[in-house]
């Protein structure tokens, strides 16, 4: 099994209630080797009409951050969600929801076997990190789970909505390409 026959699989998924109002199915998107892993909440309007991840305007902000560092999700990273597919009018997902979605996040970490996972939000973080986790408080810190390293930083729709914490998330990043270039391989920033 690699990526393209798991996306295959999961471009029919029909184990939540979420598959009725989706357009389109959003995987993720990047390369197969990718040593970084961004893992947003889940698709909104823009992203649930292209089936790709973050394309609308808070993906265009999260790509100005990607390339000030380097990476790329053409060249160098993989972008993927909690959960796959659109929740209406953009809420949070339900519990029962992100439960049903989650073997698709662990079988794409399982393929891509990344070295560091940034958490884009605080759904991201306390489902991948800690269900405690503050996003404000503990932004930009990494922590060791399984000989991977979690982090994250806030979510670019929160920072279109508040764009004086742009530095603290410009900060992130920084400390994530020092991080990259510590303990990757074969991402050069
Ligand atoms: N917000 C997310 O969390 N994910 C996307 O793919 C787009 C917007």
């Amino acid at each position: 099994m690699d990526l393209e026959a798991l996306q295959q699989q999961c471009l029919d998924c029909r184990k939540c209630p979420l598959c009725e109002t989706r357009q389109h199915v959003v995987f993720g998107m990047g390369v197969p080797d990718a040593e970084v892993l961004f893992v947003g909440e889940g698709p909104g309007a823009s992203e649930d009409a292209e089936g790709l991840p973050f394309v609308g305007r808070s993906g265009k902000l999260l790509d100005s951050y990607l390339m000030a560092v380097g990476l790329d999700r053409q060249t160098n990273i993989y972008i993927a969600n909690i959960v796959k597919c659109r929740p209406p009018q953009n809420r949070d997902p339900l519990p029962e929801e992100t439960a049903a979605c989650k073997p698709w996040l662990r079988e794409q970490f399982r393929l891509l076997r990344p070295k560091i996972v940034v958490c884009l939000g605080r759904v991201a973080a306390q489902q991948m990190i800690d269900p405690g986790f503050s996003v404000t408080r503990e932004h930009g810190v990494f922590i060791e789970k399984g000989g991977v390293l979690f982090m994250a930083t806030l979510h670019p729709a929160a920072l279109l909505r508040a764009p004086a914490n742009k530095a603290q998330v410009f900060g992130d990043f920084l400390a994530l390409r020092d991080k990259i270039n510590e303990i990757c391989t074969h991402t050069t920033l």
